[in-house]
């Protein structure tokens, strides 16, 4: 059942694009614009619950980010590590619950430890659900989602492996925005994107504000969600039953 107000996504998601080129438009290092996409993303969470949204997942840390150079790497990292200590409370006092979705299996026995802390505290809130993909990717979900079950012996059905899979925790989500300009999906939430409405936004991450926000979900309320349906036939399920 939709717990949200009328035309508010229930579940939003959001590939954080364009750090880099905020912080290189500056002239200044691409970490610095990570910093900032810190404090994006804090604005944005607390939209979102003034909103009633009640689940946003973010793409912080994609598998591939890896391949970033080492230092940059290594700046992500400690950034997630602070930005855990200091956020906790505050997110906690908004009714915010942390998830992690993704790879723990490669992440320092530190960062496990901080990322199961930040679960613990948080999971008795209940006004959003912020779920943070961190050494994340939508194969790698797929994947190792397909990979449990046949351990398992379970067979593989589109209800196990939704299950299986990360964000089984969650609806799918209704809106998911990119910003940055680019168009396309980059290995983010390939299963559970299936029906969900595509927004794509040409202002950089750090620059995504409140009205940019209101403005994704004023186009979301104006789309029409078929699932597959024709737009006759949800017009006439949504009138009132004819009496005999
Ligand atoms: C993409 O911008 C952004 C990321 C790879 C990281 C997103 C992370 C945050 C917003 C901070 C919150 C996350 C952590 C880890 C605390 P880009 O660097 O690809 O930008 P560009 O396309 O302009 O180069």
């Amino acid at each position: 059942m939709s717990t949200e107000p009328a035309g508010i996504p229930h579940h939003i998601a959001i590939v954080m694009d364009g750090n880099g080129r905020w912080a290189k438009r500056r002239f200044m290092p691409r970490l610095a614009g990570h910093r900032q996409g810190v404090e994006s993303l804090r604005r944005c969470v607390r939209a979102c619950v003034a909103r009633g949204v009640r689940v946003l997942t973010v793409f912080a840390f994609s598998s591939e980010n890896w391949n970033r150079p080492q230092d940059e790497v290594s700046g992500l990292m400690e950034l997630m590590g602070k930005a855990l200590v200091r956020e906790v409370p505050q997110l906690s006092q908004d009714g915010v619950r942390l998830c992690f979705v993704g790879d723990r299996a490669s992440l320092s026995a530190g960062m496990r430890g901080a990322l199961e802390q930040a679960e613990a505290a948080t999971a008795a809130n209940q006004r959003l659900t912020l779920n943070v993909c961190f050494n994340y990717g939508g194969r790698w979900d797929i994947a190792q989602a397909a990979a449990s079950l046949a351990a398992r012996g379970e067979p593989i059905t589109e209800s196990s492996l939704h299950g299986a899979m990360g964000m089984a925790h969650v609806p799918d989500p209704d809106l998911l925005i990119r910003t940055g300009g680019e168009k396309r999906i980059s290995n983010f939430l390939l299963w559970q994107a299936a029906y969900s409405e595509l927004y794509f936004s040409d202002r950089l991450w750090p620059d995504f504000d409140e009205a940019a926000l209101d403005e994704a979900i004023a186009d979301y309320a104006g789309r029409e969600r078929r699932f597959g349906q024709t737009s006759e036939q949800l017009q006439s399920a949504q009138q009132p039953p004819l009496r005999a």
